[in-house]
């Protein structure tokens, strides 16, 4: 279930039931689960934002306490054996002191709406294991990373700065403390690993109701550009920006319980490596695609640029796909970031 405010159809396996769906809807998820019949939850779907959750904290508790409210009621109305809730590592237990890493047992501190909502749901999910049963795995995660991360939100660091640091454009650094220091401190885990530990959870082989994944390994953003830098092979500017509303200094996670569970997790510089060929080459890829498109076709974040028609494309590397693209609707961030004058020059 998935209404599509940020995920994107095309990443959704074709052979699988797909309901598009506002998971604060309780009377459609109710009728997604009588049809589908779930056996166990992956409760994913989120507003998955702390600055926009600083914002509009009713928006985020709407989403995130409401609407998971109506997939936790769901799941013991239908019996579910197991739900597996994506919760926050970063953002639950508040800033975390230098020289420490928050284990489980340390005590949530949120000071964000973001951080509020997630560890509601957990309380939530307590309460209905007591009540009704239920059989849960919460799962902390820390920052996540990885390819085909969305770069056009206002989370997700790492693909940011890839789009930046590939299309030569300056990244920005929020401070840690002051504008120039080093930005925050974050504990960044690949997204394999993320799978790894949602597939255990999903098969009951996760015997704690709630699990940090993450690496235990703390990089400051500074850190992580230079990194992105050297992978992508571009030197951009660097700004010095202030600190973020909601955002902790420093978060870092106790991660030896889920490498005991599930081994190794995969090295920040193995996965920044990896995340970085995967956004070469979808840059690559996009420039090879403008020059194949007609002018007019959905240029995604020109909107002046008029869209027309449907577009097939057939390259070595993207295999047959037809994209339908609505007359003068750009999807934002749908496919390339260009202009009018990009695409006729690529021509
Ligand atoms: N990415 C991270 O670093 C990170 C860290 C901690 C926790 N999480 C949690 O992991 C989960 C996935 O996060 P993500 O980074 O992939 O974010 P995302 O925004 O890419 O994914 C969230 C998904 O939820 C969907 N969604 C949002 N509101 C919805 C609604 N009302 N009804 C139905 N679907 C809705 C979106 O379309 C999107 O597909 C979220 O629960 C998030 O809070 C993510």
């Amino acid at each position: 279930m998935d209404n599509l405010v940020s995920g994107r159809k095309e990443n959704v396996p074709a052979d699988a039931a797909f309901y598009e769906i506002d998971i604060c809807d309780r009377a459609a998820v109710e009728k997604a689960f009588q049809e589908f019949r779930p056996t166990a939850v992956s409760h994913q779907a989120a507003q998955a934002s702390v600055a926009v959750s600083v914002r509009e904290p009713q928006m985020d508790a709407t989403v995130n306490i409401l609407g998971s409210l109506n997939i936790l009621t769901a799941s013991v109305a239908h019996a579910v054996e197991r739900v597996v809730f994506a919760s926050t590592g970063g953002a639950i237990y508040g800033e975390v002191p230098d020289g420490i890493r928050a284990s489980v047992s340390y005590s949530p501190v949120p000071i964000s709406p973001y951080a509020c909502s997630k560890f509601a749901v957990e309380k939530y999910l307590e309460c209905f294991r007591q009540q009704s049963g239920l059989a849960y795995t919460v799962l902390r995660y820390a920052n996540v990373y990885g390819p085909r991360q969305d770069p056009h939100g206002e989370a997700g660091v790492v693909a940011i700065f890839c789009n930046r640091i590939l299309a030569g454009e300056g990244i920005q650094i929020n401070a840690r403390k002051q504008p120039g220091d080093e930005g925050c401190v974050r504990d960044y885990v690949f997204v394999e690993d993320v799978v790894r530990a949602n597939i255990a959870a999903l098969s009951g082989q996760i015997p704690d109701p709630i699990l940090n994944v993450g690496t235990g390994l703390e990089t400051t953003t500074q850190q992580l550009a230079e990194v992105l830098q050297q992978e992508i092979g571009n030197t951009v500017e660097m700004k010095p920006a202030p600190m973020r509303a909601g955002d902790v200094e420093r978060s870092l996670l106790d991660a030896d319980r889920l490498q005991e569970l599930l081994g190794p997790v995969v090295s920040i510089k193995e996965g920044l490596a990896r995340t970085a060929v995967w956004f070469k080459e979808r840059h690559q890829n996009s420039w090879r695609w403008l020059s194949l498109w007609p002018v007019g076709v959905d240029c995604g974040l020109a909107s002046s640029v008029p869209c027309a028609g449907e577009l097939t494309m057939d390259t070595s590397s993207i295999k047959n796909q037809t994209m339908a693209v609505p007359a003068n609707k750009c999807r934002r961030g749908s496919y390339a970031r260009c202009t009018k004058s990009s695409i006729s020059s690529m021509r």
